[in-house]
């Protein structure tokens, strides 16, 4: 395990890794792309932005290792949750008044691209990277990984048409939502560093789409691709 930077305030007090302890026991096992993998990688993926673009790098740190164990989609969204988080944070040598504030940004890292509000540095460091973790092959699979765990189909065959018409109805397959989501949260980066970093990962979501394709002998038309 290569985590500790040494930075993140758990790391430099408690050698057992509490909060990433704390992390293991509320995802437990999850099988729709919210695990202790997904947040590692988001973990790296934030300090390789924060390391650019600045910010608190201890908040940034903890705010990728427990942003999941706040997801609604998971239940965790509730009152006790949000304590057992606070206390998980003040436990591990977070100030009071920052954890409440890590608090705040973790529960705007929603993945609804409703993003009118102003940002933190360290909000937006730790949104894109988040926002990354579903692009590439990863995102992709972590996508059929989703739609597996919800019984949808990879692709339905009214996919194109639906496309080509503007109407993809949300969660109808997996190809839907790459379509609705994966492929434009590009467009819906903050920094110039996470920028630059979507560019190859979106290339591979698009070939991921079309090996998806011609598993069930479609040629994807690449003039329905955002871009
Ligand atoms: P995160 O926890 O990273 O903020 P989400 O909770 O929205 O993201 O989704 C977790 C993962 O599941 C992401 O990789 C996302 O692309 C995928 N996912 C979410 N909704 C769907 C869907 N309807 N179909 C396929 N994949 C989905
Ligand atoms: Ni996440």
């Amino acid at each position: 395990m290569t985590i500790p930077r040494g930075t993140c305030l758990a790391f430099l007090y408690n050698p057992d890794m509490q909060i990433l302890t704390f992390v293991r026991q509320t995802l437990g096992h999850d099988d729709s792309g919210h695990d202790e993998a997904h947040v590692l990688r988001v973990l790296e993926l934030a300090r390789t932005i924060q390391g650019k673009e600045g910010g608190d790098l201890p908040y940034i740190e903890g705010c990728a290792l427990l942003h999941d164990c706040l997801d609604s989609k998971l239940g965790l969204d509730n009152a006790s949750q949000e304590e057992a988080v606070y206390e998980c944070l003040t436990q591990n040598g977070y100030s009071a008044e920052k954890a409440r504030r890590m608090i705040v940004t973790m529960r705007r890292m929603s993945f609804h691209l409703h993003d009118e509000e102003a940002l933190t540095i360290e909000d937006k460091v730790v949104r894109d990277a988040d926002r990354l973790d579903a692009m590439g092959r990863v995102g992709a699979k972590r996508a059929l990984d989703y739609g597996k765990s919800r019984n949808r189909p990879v692709i339905s065959p009214d996919n194109r048409i639906e496309i080509e018409m503007g109407l993809i109805p949300s969660g109808e397959s997996t190809v839907a939502h790459f379509y609705e989501k994966l492929l434009i949260l590009d467009h819906h980066l903050y920094t110039d560093t996470a920028k630059a970093m979507a560019v190859p990962l979106k290339e591979e979501l698009i070939l991921c789409l079309k090996e998806l394709y011609a598993e069930e002998g479609l040629v994807l038309d690449e003039d329905t691709l955002p871009r």
